[in-house]
């Protein structure tokens, strides 16, 4: 039952009414954070011979969505993606190449068998790959000073240093994956397809990133119609070095634990326009930071001329609002910077409706939900013990 993110409440034996010989176990378990009752009563059902009946079962509990408690969890989403790799639309550019889609294949595999703890597979990109890479980095290069935040700026000579970003290569997710550990706690996971907003925001709760590893098609190396390993290292990578950024993503992901459906979508809007088309406020100018725009030379450009609307980024508001996603975006949202919206996001989240609050365990990589006493007390220690490190430390400087 543990292993099903199943919980043994309470367990009674007494003697049967039926036969005096033979005993009946009433059982209480505590589903919240698991969707396979159903499936552990039908495992019971076929080992003691169909004897097992459900009393009751509290309904209100049952809202709540499932959310992964580990991080070893996240395994489980590894089969439910909404589309594999290699089923491309008729106009992706790859639509028509046999070794393409045979490549893409490839790599969701390696997606698709990768669990918690291995290490990623590394790929041999082909020469065509690495042309593609190449291009598209080096034409992004030449607008990183001008137009990226400071921070993407800040860490990507780093990535250059010590993850094999260069033009002539594609590195490795599991190289990056580690940088990344060593800076924020971040790290990389493949994944195999689309996973859906829910899963996919859980991941970064537990400051897990879903990578894709392929790369766009040769013919259009400054187009791609779907997330691609120039997205993810170009776009998203420097930006999960920096310490508050990795702390704004991974306030989403929490925001998003056990969230009704509509504040997954929210959550999601939230999430687009920061992480994947934010701008933000550097002294007077306005720089762009999020991944979609760090990895287009078009948008890139285009977001930081009078084209486009700029509204401050408010949560409440920005996550009502559509957006297209197969064009630039008609209006970008500006945080004052990432403490900020990482403050406005929990704001918002104080306003998700969810009959408890979440606090990941950086030590057993597990989210406490904080729904008894026990939980608060041993934040309350935790707080205690933090706060007394710092008094002392105080005292010392004194
Ligand atoms: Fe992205």
């Amino acid at each position: 039952m543990n292993e099903k993110g199943i919980n043994l409440m309470h367990i009674e034996s007494r003697p049967s009414r039926l036969n005096n010989q033979e005993f009946e176990f009433f059982i209480s378990v505590d589903t919240s954070y698991s969707k396979s009752l159903d499936e552990v009563i039908e495992g019971l059902r076929t080992e003691i011979s169909g004897h097992v009946h459900e009393l009751s079962r509290n309904k209100q509990k049952d809202t709540v969505p499932w959310f992964p408690n580990d991080i070893q969890d996240l395994d489980r989403f590894a089969n439910q993606i909404l589309s594999y790799g290699s089923e491309l639309d008729s106009d992706h550019p790859g639509f028509t190449d046999p070794v393409y889609r045979t490549r893409r294949k490839e790599f969701a595999d390696i997606a698709y068998n990768y669990r918690h703890g291995q290490v990623i597979p590394k790929v041999e990109y082909t020469a065509e790959e690495k042309a593609t890479w190449s291009t598209v980095f080096n034409e992004l290069k030449t607008l990183y000073p001008t137009h990226a935040c400071r921070e993407h700026n800040r860490v990507f000579p780093l990535l250059e240093q010590y993850c094999g970003y260069r033009q002539d290569n594609i590195p490795q997710l599991e190289d990056i994956s580690r940088y990344l550990q060593s800076c924020t706690g971040f790290r990389l996971r493949p994944v195999a397809g689309l996973l859906s907003s829910r899963d996919f925001l859980a991941g970064l709760a537990f400051r897990v990133f879903h990578s894709t590893q392929y790369i766009r098609h040769q013919s259009k190396p400054m187009y791609t119609p779907e997330p691609d390993i120039c997205h993810e290292l170009l776009g998203h990578v420097p930006l999960f070095a920096d310490p508050t950024f990795a702390q704004f993503s991974q306030e989403i992901g929490l925001a998003s634990l056990g969230a009704p459906d509509e504040y997954i979508e929210r959550l999601a809007t939230v999430y687009w326009f920061t992480v994947e088309f934010g701008l933000c406020k550097q002294g007077s100018e306005i720089k762009a930071y999020g991944a979609g725009l760090l990895s287009s030379f078009g948008e890139l450009q285009y977001c930081l001329t009078d084209k486009p609307k700029i509204q401050p980024f408010d949560p409440a508001k920005t996550s009502l609002q559509k957006y297209p996603i197969t064009e630039f975006q008609p209006i970008y949202f500006v945080a004052e910077s990432f403490d900020d919206a990482k403050e406005r996001v929990r704001r918002f989240a104080d306003t998700i409706p969810r009959p408890f609050s979440v606090r990941y365990n950086a030590y057993t990589q597990s989210i406490e939900v904080l729904d008894n006493t026990q939980q608060l007390r041993n934040l309350a220690d935790n707080i205690s013990g933090e706060i007394g490190i710092l008094c002392n430390a105080l005292r010392k400087m004194e």
